[in-house]
Formats: structure tokens, C-alpha cells, sequence
């Protein structure tokens, strides 16, 4: 992208598209959208509007990336090129495609997309198709939205094997499921309980005019989200910023005061800092990955809490000092189907062999996490997926392996956006180690 910076203004809705343009175009090749957005913001260094713009538009072009594409293929003769050009015209006919949900009035869409190609001398030459291609959508979008109502990756956006997947495996809830994956997210709070209670909070937010609904022990949902240093009580660690289904991790591991515990997969340190406020424990926060490791870090500071920081592979003992932990919680990783909403790339990025991948990684993880709990101690087996392979599959192959006893836990939890229940799709097994 060659963009002539001064050609544009940095708050017109051409400068977010060619932003949002590049940071799609680098999903296309590969990259995950966060990683693709801080590429592009540290190339155009866009100010802080127009980088919450350029997000926006990103994040809505991976919930209608389905629907584009089928559309671009109806639309053109073979694929725009290069690259860029295909995202941005998947970019445009993301934000007009749903005229009920239209963030913008659609001929200014058009007349934008225009400008924005215009002033990138890569893609310039290709000024006059895309006003072309967008008009016509804008004339024939009934016969064209008829047409792809045929095609199933437009009408779920979602890869066609991921479709089968979910089909597969929640032969009832599969519409609802995918539906839910395409809701924008919430921002649900996790109350401190050290600090206050769920209805002081409540208090404090109506007195910040930022209406809240309570939809878990200690979660609020916010009627509108806000960036984080705007949350009453935020910095000075009142609050943390978590999904409510994950909010249930640390209650179901049954911590007090004094025990020893391990969170294996720590970062960002989510449930770390939960397990914390429930309990004076000693507890050793590993990953594997140091630069996500200061994410604990900083997360601890701001919530006023301690734990031993660690890097070291939750499927090897080199960093273990051979002392058994009471509890232990394994939030391993995964394809983290069951959090689309808040990640809505990882559809388009995850190959269908991933699942059986990541389920022999956590299998390692998990054996040997077993090896370092006392007898009597608890074992807490997390992930964020929907596919059985990695959960429900995982959990019932280890309780046969290691004798384990299964304890009350929710297990499959489908994700879900409802007026009172609103979370993110997890999966929680619980196991007891026989006390011998
Ligand atoms: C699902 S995330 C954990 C989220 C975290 N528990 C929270 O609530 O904020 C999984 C984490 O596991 C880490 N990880 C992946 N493989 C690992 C391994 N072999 N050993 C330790 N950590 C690992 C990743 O770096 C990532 O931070």
C-alpha cells in the first residue's frame, strides 16, 4: 500500500477503509487481525480515532467476510488485484451488505471506497471498477443477496468445514451457535470482591451515567462498551475485564487461604488475578511465553496482588521444584472456537486438523500437570473450544487414563448472547486425585 497520506483526512471514512483494507489484506495472507492491526497502525501511525475506526471496520468485515466474498465473486470476472483491492472492496460491501444494520448511509460507503482507491497509487488504476462493482451491488442486491442465499459460507460466514463441524457436533444448537458467534461482544466486568460488591458497583456505574446489567456471581455487563481506562474503578483495580463463563474458573477450583496453587497456562492472567481475590494463596502463574508473561504482570500490579511469575512449558517439570500443588488450574491451549465473537478472524484462519493438534499438545500438558498435584488435590481442565475433540473427548480419555474422579463441573458451556445470560462458549472438567 503506497497511500499519499496527505491525500486523505484522517477522519473521513476513505482513510479508515484503506486502513481497514490493509489490516484484512494481511488476514487474507495469514495473520491474525490483532497482530494485522498493529502492523498497520505502526506503519500510518493513524490517531486515536481513527484507529478505533479502522478496527470497527475490520472487525465488521470478519463477520461478513463470508458474504463479501460470495458477493465479489458474483460481482467481478476473476478476483481483484492485488490483494489489497479484494479487501477493500470486502471492506465497503461489509458495511452496506445489511441495509437494516448500516453504520453508514451507502451511497457515502461508495463515494469513500472511491476516494480511498484513489489515493493509493497501487490499487489507483482500479478507480473506475470499484465504483462499477459497488453500484451494482447497490442496484441488483436483491437478486444477488438471492443468489448467495444458496451458499452457506455467505449466509453463516463461517468456512464451509466449520459449518459441517458444529453440525456435527450440536446437531440441535448449530444455527444458535454460529449466530452467537457473529454478535458483536460484550464488555462483562469481574468484580473485585476484596474491594466491593457487585451492587456497589452498580451504584458507582449509575452514578458514571454507564447503565450495567449483573449476569454472573460477580459479573457486569455494560450497557455500552468503553475503552478500558474509562471503567469506573478500572486502573485502580475495582475491576477486571473478563467474560462471564470464564468468571467461573476460579470458584470451581475451591481455593482458600494457604493452599499451594498452580494456573499453568497463565497469560494473560485472567484467572490468575481471580483465583487471587478469592483467596490468600501461594500461588506460581506459568506460561511459556515471556512477552505475555509481562501481561500478568501488569495485570497483578493493577489489581495489588502477588504470585510467582514463571516461564516454563506446562508439558515439562524443568521448572518445577518437585513441591505438589493443592489445586491446579490447566486453561490450555486451543482453537479457541468457543470465542469467535470477541475473535471473529480465527474462523478464517484455523484449518480443520488443528482440533486433533492442539488436543495432543494438551494431553501432554495435562499428563504431566497430574504428576505435580498432592493426592486429594484438584485439577481444574479449561479450554475456550467448542470442538469435542479438545473437551469433552480430552477430559474423558484423562479420568480413564489416570483414574481420575470427575467432579461437578458445567462442562460444554454453548456460547450464548440472551438478556441475562451472555458469555463466550467454554468448556470446564473438574477431576479429584484418589487420596491413595
Ligand atoms: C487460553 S490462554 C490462557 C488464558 C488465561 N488463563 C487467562 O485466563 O487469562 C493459554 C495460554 O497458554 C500459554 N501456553 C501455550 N502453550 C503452553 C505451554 N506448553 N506451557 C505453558 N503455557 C503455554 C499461551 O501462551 C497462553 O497464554
Amino acid at each position: 500500500m503506497t497511500v499519499h497520506q496527505h491525500a486523505l483526512k484522517t477522519d473521513s471514512l476513505a482513510y479508515a477503509l484503506l486502513g481497514a483494507a490493509y489490516a484484512v489484506a494481511l488476514v487474507r495472507k495469514g495473520t491474525a487481525l490483532p497482530q494485522a492491526l498493529a502492523q498497520t497502525f505502526a506503519r500510518f501511525d493513524p490517531p486515536a480515532p481513527a484507529r478505533g475506526a479502522i478496527q470497527d471496520i475490520a472487525y465488521r468485515t470478519m463477520r461478513r467476510w463470508g458474504q463479501a466474498n460470495a458477493l465479489l465473486t458474483l460481482l467481478t470476472q476473476k478476483p481483484p488485484e492485488p490483494p489489497l483491492l479484494h479487501a477493500l472492496l470486502s471492506c465497503a460491501l461489509s458495511l452496506i451488505v445489511d441495509a437494516d444494520e448500516a453504520a453508514y448511509e451507502t451511497f457515502t460507503v461508495v463515494n469513500q471506497a472511491v476516494t480511498a482507491v484513489a489515493a493509493d497509487s497501487d490499487i489507483a488504476h482500479a478507480k473506475g471498477m470499484v465504483n462499477a462493482v459497488l453500484r451494482r451491488f447497490l442496484r441488483e442486491r436483491n437478486e444477488l443477496l438471492r443468489q448467495t442465499a444458496e451458499n452457506p459460507e455467505a449466509v453463516w460466514n463461517y468456512p464451509r468445514w466449520w459449518i459441517d463441524a458444529i453440525k456435527t457436533a450440536y446437531p440441535r444448537e448449530w444455527q444458535s451457535i454460529l449466530q452467537a458467534g457473529n454478535a458483536a461482544p460484550p464488555l462483562t466486568l469481574r468484580i473485585n470482591r476484596r474491594s466491593l460488591s457487585v451492587d456497589d458497583y452498580l451504584h458507582k456505574l449509575s452514578e458514571n451515567a454507564m447503565p450495567g446489567v449483573q449476569i454472573g456471581p460477580d459479573a457486569v455487563r455494560l450497557d455500552q462498551p468503553v475503552p478500558v481506562h474509562r471503567i469506573p474503578g478500572f486502573d485502580q483495580g475495582l475491576v477486571s475485564v473478563q467474560d462471564a463463563a470464564a468468571q467461573l474458573a476460579a470458584p470451581l477450583l475451591d481455593v482458600h487461604d494457604g493452599m499451594r496453587v498452580l494456573d499453568a497456562c497463565a497469560a494473560p492472567g485472567g484467572k490468575t488475578g481471580h483465583l487471587l481475590e478469592l483467596a490468600d494463596v501461594d500461588l506460581t502463574a506459568l506460561d511459556h511465553d515471556p512477552q505475555r508473561l509481562v501481561r500478568v504482570e501488569q495485570n497483578l500490579q493493577r489489581l495489588k496482588l502477588q504470585a510467582t511469575l514463571k516461564v516454563g512449558d506446562a508439558g515439562s517439570d524443568n521448572w518445577w521444584d518437585g513441591k505438589h500443588f493443592d489445586r491446579i488450574l490447566a486453561d490450555v491451549p486451543c482453537t479457541a472456537s468457543g470465542i469467535v465473537r470477541r475473535h471473529p478472524d480465527i474462523r478464517w484462519l484455523r484449518r480443520k486438523g488443528d482440533a486433533a493438534q492442539l488436543a495432543t499438545l494438551s494431553r501432554q500438558i495435562l499428563d504431566n500437570l497430574w504428576r505435580m498435584l498432592r493426592p486429594d488435590g484438584k485439577l481444574l481442565f479449561v479450554t475456550c473450544s467448542l470442538w469435542p475433540q479438545e473437551s469433552e473427548a480430552q477430559a474423558a480419555a484423562f479420568a480413564v487414563r489416570h483414574q481420575a474422579i470427575r467432579l461437578f463441573a458445567p462442562g460444554q458451556l454453548l456460547p450464548k448472547a440472551e438478556a441475562g445470560v451472555d458469555h463466550d462458549g467454554l468448556f470446564y472438567a473438574l477431576f479429584h486425585k484418589p487420596a491413595n
